[in-house]
């Protein structure tokens, strides 16, 4: 069973009243090698790809091993959904965590980029915060803005909003700690789809095929004219990622 709301509501609270975060000291891995030793033939033949059509130059110095083989992941999902004819920015990222995947980001829609994350003084044991990790990743990114704050904190307008693994069933939301009030999918969804400026476009990624059929629900009580990717593997998915589901949605001009 999960903890009470009036547990997490207390630890939220506390949070926001704590939010000082140590300094950040980041264990860069340094080069690709040790990750491109270890990928199958699938795996190579992707990243060649990649690092051919976008600058991957800084990440290693940016990354921890595992946050180099989670953008890459991120890239590549960010490439087959986009296409060729990529968004104009300026971007906002929804529900950013710490930021690790702006790398990917960065790389796939350069420009200007917010991020906004509502838990943004969630601590770790270094007893940094994810808003200390994301501001250290925007020094090297001088157009990325990090904002602890509510999405409906930010208006745009954006040529291209990010949402990956949005909480459109109430049980993840619950398991990350967060208060029951913050579990309104319906009003995130249309204030996402309110900051878009016309012939902006929305991508969003779900978790399962179970999110991806909330999610289906929320486009249509909001009248968005979602276009379902449908399942988005990926060579760079490790065995805990979940299978990601993906839509896009262009506002009409
Ligand atoms: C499942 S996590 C996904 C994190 C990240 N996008 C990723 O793919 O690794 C969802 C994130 O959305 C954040 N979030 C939830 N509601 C939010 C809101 N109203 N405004 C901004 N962020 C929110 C949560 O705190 C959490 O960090």
């Amino acid at each position: 069973m999960g903890r009470s709301n009036l547990s997490r509501e207390l630890e939220f609270t506390l949070k926001h009243w704590l939010r000082w975060s140590a300094s950040v000291r980041k264990r860069a891995v340094g080069s690709f090698d040790s990750l491109t030793k270890q990928f199958s033939q699938a795996q190579d033949e992707r990243y060649q790809v990649l690092a051919s059509s976008y600058e991957l130059g800084t990440w290693p110095e940016l990354c921890s091993a595992r946050e180099l083989r989670g953008n890459l992941h991120m890239l590549d999902l960010l490439d087959r959904a986009l296409g060729t004819e990529r968004p104009r920015g300026p971007s906002l990222d929804v529900g950013s965590l710490n930021w690790w995947y702006l790398p990917a980001q960065a790389a796939a829609v350069p420009g200007p980029w917010d991020g906004v994350e509502i838990d943004a003084h969630q601590r770790y044991a270094s007893l940094t915060t994810r808003r200390g990790h994301a501001e250290w990743l925007c020094r090297h990114h001088q157009e990325a803005r990090y904002h602890a704050g509510c999405l409906t904190d930010m208006s745009g307008p954006y040529g291209f909003v990010c949402w990956f693994l949005p909480y459109v069933v109430p049980s993840p939301l619950v398991s990350a700690g967060l208060p029951d009030r913050f579990f309104e999918p319906e009003r995130l969804l249309g204030h996402a789809w309110s900051v878009l400026e016309p012939g902006g476009r929305l991508l969003i990624v779900n978790q399962s095929a179970r999110e991806s059929e909330a999610q289906a629900e929320l486009f249509d009580h909001l009248d968005i004219d979602g276009h379902d990717l449908g399942p988005t593997p990926s060579v760079f998915a490790t065995e805990g990622d979940d299978e990601r589901h993906s839509w896009l949605a262009t506002k009409p001009v």
